[in-house]
């Protein structure tokens, strides 16, 4: 472990910087070794006056060359330096301070601060990033406007970008030229950003609702010149959007997108320079799946919706990190509920919030959406923070209604203008425009964990009278033994025989929102209520948590009946799929517990019938169909046993596998039918229809295979054939799961052959071979990483094959022999040094040790035998030592 382990910072200890920084000149120097880096801020004093007084800016990983206070250079007992900070002694209430610093973004492989990717200069400054380029107040309460100089050789970088509006360019001497950039508006030093590079551009405009012209660019290299267009046209979607849902208009003359291959994340919303993966941006139906296309228009919008969230109005802390995120996770999803279907969108945020949100939530890194304290804040960017953070915005929308939402989000917006707030600002706001207290609600913001939802019904026939009893308990999370209840919105609907029914609650006055009297939100506020239904005419099926609208788990005991019906019948699209996939759960696990005693595994007919009446009706949206045909993942399935036992890892993919099987064999004909009767066109390859059309094809193609083997052959034609990423990378993947050696290897070799220049598709060629549940699983892994195409230097590399086995091959990473355990510790120590951003998010597999009785003693060893190495950084100590305690 490090010699001295890292502190804590705890949110209690928050106090406001004692200087402002109102005025920011930066110029870069930027050389073949090395970048020249002059800085000049204007300090102004705001805490108590004080003759003179110390200041502390952060650094780290630079080399300071000079240092001088309003012209005159400082003396080096007038100031120290450590690992972490620039220390100066007295400095007066008002200054300029200008440092030069000397550092080597050709080194910087942690892709934090200024590095290269490739030829490539580029920045990411969020969190704490910028204290890597230079000596900063680095904290995003510090706002100031920045004038930023580029300069650097012509022929190597001719395009220079920094915030802002282009003021000049220069020729300077050697060949060299320069760039000025101003950015009017006062940020954060974590939304700064610089990109100098050999690149291409595609160019719209866009005329904002007050008319003014704003000059859109994506910015990439040549060869993917091509392929910028979808982002473009996501670019404009959602900046018309935001004006038509949130009366919110962009504000500079100038937006730029830069496409750089090396990113630890998804995109980052510099302010007017957004950058972005390669993986986010660039697509044509020939490289990108139907998945991708939607990914890069959510991103998109995502960094594009932060102009608002999060910059205009930006967080106090980074405890507060879920300000804007949440609430920028919950605009991108109505975005992109509004620009495709919103049932389907809905099921797929639920499904991720399922499987890995209330998996951290039951887990050794539970934490509030806003946390309390912190080692390493990079460990921050949660499921909890954005997923769980999204959701909690959304009940507010619910329990508000759209218009008082907006009216809160327009308060918000105008009140915190220019400012560094926090959470509980969004929430005033909110209470402000609406009336309406939030009070209680504000628990979901200081505790952590899954909230439990249990509810019991029962029906006086002769009164009529349909009575739902509701409890609610949050299970312990470190650092918080008891909860308080929470505000739970309970959106509900009653199924009869003949639909569902009419809603009338007893001492509540009806629920006027809908104007859909079959539908209501309960409001659940304490351990225990009851809620009384009157003029029920027919014992009902409940339809609960109708659109999943709140962030608990559920549970009502319905028989499997009462399953089939709700998933046939009832008026909600998400419980029908909910209800499909909780049939699904069960009868894997059934015939888990089949297999574990020994007895022969038998399929239930009524999920045969249900499925076959999914597959027949070509009145429902195919892609809905195929959400709900969708087999429950297997660490959804893991988490599940873990909550009621421990999880064997190996029964539960016999188990699914042989459901998927069993189901593929009873519904041959129909699957092939289905398959047969939808089609796949390259034209207007990114048409909702063709979209999910494909998404069933694709779906009924993996039960025929499962089902059969045979059906291997509609694969491979299906994969000679494809006229798109989609089609091409199902059909793949069905081979390279399921087929024999010989055509397994030629289909692999053949498509890296034809896509090898392409590097976003020899990620999906290595994540396909790295998710193979045969028995060499580890060693085709680890031979990949010697393919000359594989490089650990590129975070979509390693999060492709490294994140593929440990993540998507849970019989392989889990293999009783602890041989993947060991291999993910080996990466972990490899990454440690190189980038331990990556290093860490990759480690969370093993943090769920306590989920497996039969292993998790394997896994915690090599947990141990991290702790033990030297030099970790902080975060991977972070996540190891609390995963131990
Ligand atoms: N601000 C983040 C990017 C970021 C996260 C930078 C952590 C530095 C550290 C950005 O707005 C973001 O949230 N990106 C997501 C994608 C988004 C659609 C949820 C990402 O990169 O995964
Ligand atoms: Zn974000």
């Amino acid at each position: 472990m490090a010699a001295s382990n890292p502190d804590a910072v705890y949110l209690k200890d928050y106090q406001p910087s004692a200087y402002l920084i109102n005025r920011t000149e930066l110029h870069f120097d930027l050389l073949e070794d090395c970048v020249i880096v002059s800085s000049r801020i204007h300090l102004l004093r705001i805490s108590a006056p004080a003759e003179t007084a110390s200041i502390t800016l952060n650094g780290e990983e630079m080399e300071l060359l000079s240092v001088s206070v309003d012209g005159r250079k400082l003396e080096e007992e007038e100031y120290r330096v450590s690992a972490k900070a620039l220390v100066i002694y007295s400095i007066p209430e008002q200054c300029v301070l200008a440092c030069e610093t000397r550092i080597r973004p050709q080194e910087n492989t942690s892709l934090s601060g200024l590095y290269k990717s490739r030829s490539l200069f580029c920045t990411q400054c969020e969190a704490e990033g910028f204290r890597r380029i230079t000596y900063y107040i680095d904290r995003p309460d510090v706002m100031s406007v920045f004038t930023v100089t580029v300069e650097g050789d012509l022929q190597r970088y001719p395009v220079l970008l920094s915030n802002g509006n282009l003021i000049e360019t220069q020729q300077v001497a050697n060949g060299r030229h320069s760039a000025v950039w101003h950015d009017p508006f006062p940020k954060p030093a974590y939304l700064f950003a610089l990109v100098a590079g050999n690149l291409e551009y595609i160019e719209e405009r866009f005329t904002t609702m007050s008319d003014r012209e704003v000059a859109l660019r994506i910015y990439v290299e040549k060869k993917d010149i091509d392929k910028c267009g979808y982002a473009m046209r996501s670019l404009q979607q959602a900046m018309r959007w935001d004006e038509e849902v949130y009366g919110r208009e962009y504000d500079l003359d100038i937006f730029n997108i830069v496409a750089v291959d090396d990113f630890n994340m998804g995109a980052m919303e510099n302010k007017s320079l957004n950058i972005f993966n390669t993986s986010c941006v660039l697509c044509s139906s020939q490289i990108t799946t139907d998945l991708g296309f939607q990914r890069v228009q959510s991103i998109v919008a995502h960094e594009y919706f932060h102009n608002w969230s999060g910059n205009r109005v930006t967080c106090r802390d980074w405890f507060q990190l879920s300000l804007k995120e949440g609430f920028t996770v919950f605009r991108d999803s109505q975005f992109s509920a509004d620009m495709g279907s919103a049932t389907v969108k809905r099921v797929e945020d639920v499904s991720l919030l399922r499987s890995v949100q209330f998996a951290e939530d039951a887990g050794p890194m539970s934490h509030p959406i806003r946390p309390e304290s912190f080692i390493e804040i990079n460990n921050f960017y949660t499921a909890t923070v954005y997923e769980k953070g999204a959701e909690v915005v959304r009940m507010i929308h619910t329990l508000l209604g759209a218009e008082s939402f907006r009216r809160g989000s327009d308060l918000y917006f105008e009140r915190h203008d220019g400012q560094a707030v926090t959470c509980e600002d969004f929430v005033l706001a909110m209470e402000d425009a609406s009336g309406i207290n939030l009070q209680q609600f504000r628990y979901w913001y200081s505790q952590a964990g899954t909230p439990h939802l249990s509810v019991q019904d029962d029906y006086d026939e002769a009164a009529q009278c349909y009575t739902l009893h509701v409890e609610q308990s949050c299970p312990a999370t470190p650092g918080q033994a008891k909860k308080s209840p929470f505000v739970i919105p309970l959106a509900v609907g009653l199924l009869g025989e003949a639909g569902n029914l009419p809603l009338r609650l007893q001492d509540a006055p009806a629920d006027t929102d809908t104007g859909d009297n079959t539908h209501r939100v309960l409001t659940v506020s304490q351990s225990k209520q009851s809620f009384v239904f009157e003029g029920v005419t027919e014992r009902p099926v409940p339809s609960l948590l109708r659109g999943f609208s709140a962030p608990v788990s559920l549970h009502f005991n319905y028989s499997s009946q009462d399953l089939c019906a709700l998933m046939r019948r009832d008026g909600d699209g998400f419980v029908r799929w909910d209800s499909a996939q909780t049939l699904l759960a069960r009868v894997i696990f059934a015939v888990e517990q089949q297999f574990v005693s020994g007895t022969a595994a038998i399929l239930d007919q009524l999920l045969i019938d249900a499925c076959s009446d999914l597959l027949r009706d070509e009145s429902l949206d195919p892609a809905m169909v195929a959400e709900m045909l969708r087999l429950p993942g297997e660490e959804y399935l893991a988490e599940q046993a873990s909550q009621s036992g421990g999880a064997n890892v190996d029964s539960i993919h016999q188990a699914r596998e042989w459901v998927r099987s069993a189901l593929g064999q009873a519904l041959a004909p129909l699957f092939l039918q289905r398959y047969q009767g939808l089609e796949s066109h390259l034209a207007a390859a990114t048409e909702a229809t063709q979209i999910a059309d494909r998404s069933l094809r694709n779906m009924c193609l993996g039960y025929l295979v499962s089902g059969n083997r045979d059906n291997l052959a509609l694969a491979s034609a299906q994969y000679r054939q494809a006229t798109n990423m989609t089609d091409r990378q199902a059909a793949l993947k069905e081979i390279a799961f399921y087929a024999g050696h010989e055509l397994r290897a030629s289909t692999l070799d053949n498509f890296h052959q034809q896509w090898r220049h392409e590097a976003l598709v020899v990620n999906q060629w290595f994540q396909v071979q790295a998710a193979i549940p045969d028995s060499e699983g580890l060693s085709r892994v680890q031979l990949l990483m010697c393919h000359a195409d594989f490089d650990l230097g590129n975070p979509n590399k390693v999060r492709a094959l490294v994140g593929g086995f440990v993540n998507q091959n849970l019989i392989n990473f889990h293999h009783l022999d602890g041989s993947g355990y060991r291999f993910l510790k080996d990466m972990v120590v490899k990454l440690n040094r190189l980038n331990p951003q990556l290093a860490s998010r990759l480690l969370t597999p093993l943090t769920k040790w306590r989920r497996y009785p039969d292993r998790g003693e394997l896994m915690r060893a090599e947990l141990e035998g991290l702790a033990a190495e030297p030099a970790l950084s902080s975060d991977v100590f972070e996540i190891v030592s609390k995963s131990l305690q």
